[in-house]
């Protein structure tokens, strides 16, 4: 089964032109295309900006759920924990901008149908749950660590694509996004563990 890490290496830090011959870069090590140009090499390359339009759409919906989310959270760790991974996120967009850039390619945006599904399930959660409860918030983290773990495997995938396609400052770049992610994922773990899932499991069912 072929995979997007195996032999990628051995290209990484190789700039093609639009031919396929060598050509000076101009941003560093950075593949570049006509500036908007939306013509792709090779069927990775499609499915790289195809994968960057659709996680810019979801880190803009990011932006917007988060606050929502920390709205409805009860302890000021899981408030804070939010507070502090969209000021990240809003950093994750523009990184984003920052890539298509150096790619030259236009930033678009294509609706995400898993991160749109992850959100709705956030919404049900907190729907779901008592309004001042531990328990809501053990279901704000559930929610908010699937959506991490959407946003690693999404970057992870990013990283390695773009090495291969010789775009070594983009992968630098969504290198540090994918860092974050996984601290906020960590830190989401924390949160649960010491501040909230011991007293949730106090909590009786009111009807
Ligand atoms: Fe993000
Ligand atoms: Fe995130």
């Amino acid at each position: 089964m072929p995979t997007t890490k195996s032999g990628s290496s051995s290209r990484a830090g190789k700039t093609k032109s639009a031919n396929g011959s060598k050509e000076k870069p101009s941003n560093g090590e950075t593949l570049k295309h006509e500036q908007g140009s939306e013509q792709e090499n090779s069927q990775l390359e499609k499915l790289f900006t195809d994968s960057l339009k659709d996680i810019y759409w979801a880190e803009k919906q990011l932006t917007k759920t988060l606050p929502k989310m920390k709205k409805a959270a009860t302890t000021d760790e899981l408030k804070s924990a939010i507070e502090e991974h969209l000021a990240q996120t809003e950093g994750h967009v523009k990184r984003l901008e920052q890539v298509f850039d150096m790619c030259g390619k236009k930033v678009q945006a294509k609706k995400c149908d898993a991160m749109e599904g992850l959100i709705k399930e956030g919404d049900s959660i907190v729907e779901e749950t008592e309004d001042g409860s531990m328990t809501r918030d053990a279901g704000i983290i559930m929610a908010a660590q699937k959506v991490e773990h959407y946003e690693i495997a999404t970057y992870g995938s990013l990283v390695q694509i773009a090495k291969t396609l010789g775009m070594n400052d983009a992968a630098n770049v969504l290198h540090l996004t994918l860092d974050e992610e996984k601290q906020a994922d960590e830190k989401l773990t924390e949160v649960a563990e010491w501040h909230v899932n011991q007293a949730a499991e106090k909590e009786a069912i009111n009807n």
